[in-house]
């Protein structure tokens, strides 16, 4: 597929309004509850559906062509059938694709992944990054023998029960005693029992962070910080939060889980370095396996050594049948290996110029809009005031109604963002891909803010 040539509106690129889309989507109602097998793929009136990709690009069953800058939700970072991974995977394939025994395969992703972030000293594999922040969680536990953890508010880190605690939680119910923030159990799957053994913790108020730290502290087994969270914004916390954690930590003993199933592709030993962080646990997930389903816990070898199973029943179990499965290791062994530190830094400098040419669009336009983000992750938020935290970026009315239209106008401009207009780069992206985003961008939030 090459590159599309226009960088103007283009309503026969009508593509969420295909016909065969429109007859796939019925289709999957009658077996799919809400027509759709992941809440986040969907969107009103229905998803283009997929037919094939290559690189940075979709081609959907209606035959438009999609730039994609979803990248199923961050987790492709050289884009779609990445040659070497789809060569690996065909060698692969042809000698089984799981075995009730370990591989050599499951050795070299740790080892790839020790030799470039060496504070992931020991590693374990599992199947998605919802298991990784679930099985570090676990082991915090184990090392600790406490029972609770600290999150952030508005943070994502998947679909444990505890990690989901006040990932939805709205100005009717977000203030506990005293003004912290209050821990919300999520839907009606959690058991309301959970909130009580999850501390949430305010983004951008260190004082306050550290005040609820030294009183909770003791209870802690770990505190789950992932430092670029989506939810809370897609920007870095202060430093002083930082201290405060790092602080915390020391005095209580208790063990840091930085989740990096997103942010490992913001620097080549991964997030945690960019923040000066040395956590005890690290989840990893999504570019890690190479377009397949994975999931990590990582850390140095005396933290780890709680899944250790050779002398007797390990501190805390781990397993799972297609952990470590010879595809996703072989898939997850190249993209690493592409994803060099030149590689890396070339597509942080991409989201840079992305981010500016954006920011220069909406000064120029005079809107009241902005673009978070760090590396080659991005996402745009609706008000010209600081995003900080959960709170800040919490959706108003306006940003309830214009932001599904930025995101249905861009569909129609043939590029693909996810349903808040986030979005990130894949290193088959390149200067013109960049003019390509920022100029529908720009021209879209304007036209949606003014109409
Ligand atoms: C920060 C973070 N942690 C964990 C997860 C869960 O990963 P998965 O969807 O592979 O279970 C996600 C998914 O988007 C995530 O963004």
């Amino acid at each position: 597929m090459s590159s599309p040539v226009t960088t103007s509106a283009n309503p026969s690129n009508a593509t969420q309004f295909g016909m065969g889309s429109a007859r796939a989507f019925e289709r999957a109602k009658h077996v799919v509850p809400g027509g759709s097998m992941r809440s986040a793929t969907w969107f009103a009136p229905h998803p283009p559906y997929a037919a094939r990709g290559e690189g940075c690009w979709i081609e959907d069953i209606d035959g438009h062509r999609i730039l994609d800058c979803a990248n199923n939700f961050f987790s492709l970072i050289h884009g779609h059938a990445f040659p070497p991974a789809v060569e690996a995977l065909r060698d692969v394939i042809g000698r089984g694709t799981a075995f009730g025994l370990p591989t050599e395969y499951e050795t070299a992703l740790a080892e790839a992944i020790r030799d470039r972030a060496p504070r992931c000293e020991h590693v374990r594999f599992c199947n998605s990054g919802t298991e990784a922040v679930m099985f570090a969680v676990k082991a915090a536990r184990g090392l600790t023998g406490r029972p609770a953890i600290a999150k952030m508010e508005g943070a994502y880190h998947g679909a444990y029960d505890h990690l989901e605690v006040s990932l939805g939680s709205g100005p009717a119910n977000w203030d506990g005693p005293g003004g912290d923030p209050a821990a919300v159990v999520y839907d009606r799957g959690t058991p309301p029992g959970v909130a009580s053994d999850v501390v949430v913790l305010p983004y951008a108020d260190p004082e306050r962070c550290a005040a609820i730290l030294e009183r909770e502290g003791p209870r802690l087994a770990g505190v789950v910080l992932d430092t670029l969270t989506s939810k809370a914004g897609m920007v870095p916390p202060p430093q002083g939060t930082l201290d405060a954690i790092r602080d915390a930590c020391r005095r209580y003993g208790i063990m840091l889980i930085c989740d990096e199933v997103i942010g490992f592709r913001l620097a080549h030993a991964g997030a945690h370095t960019v923040f000066g962080l040395e956590p005890d646990l690290i989840a990893l997930g999504k570019i890690i396996g190479g377009g397949l389903p994975v999931g990590a816990v990582a850390g140095p070898a005396d933290r780890m050594a709680v899944f250790d199973h050779t002398h007797g029943a390990p501190a805390v179990a781990h397993g799972g049948t297609f952990s470590a499965n010879p595809l996703t290791m072989v898939a997850g062994l190249v993209t690493l290996e592409a994803f060099d530190k030149p590689a890396v830094d070339r597509l942080n400098r991409l989201g840079d110029t992305l981010r500016a040419r954006i920011h220069a669009g909406f000064a120029a336009a005079g809107i009241a809009a902005q673009m978070t983000g760090y590396g080659s992750l991005f996402r745009l938020h609706l008000t010209s005031a600081p995003i900080t935290d959960y709170r800040s970026c919490y959706p108003d009315a306006l940003a309830k109604t214009a932001i599904p239209k930025i995101h249905l106008a861009m569909l129609d401009r043939g590029i693909l963002l996810t349903p808040n207009c986030s979005g990130s780069l894949s290193t088959p992206m390149g200067a013109a891909e960049i003019d390509l985003i920022a100029t529908a961008l720009v021209e879209e939030t304007t036209r949606v803010l003014a109409s």
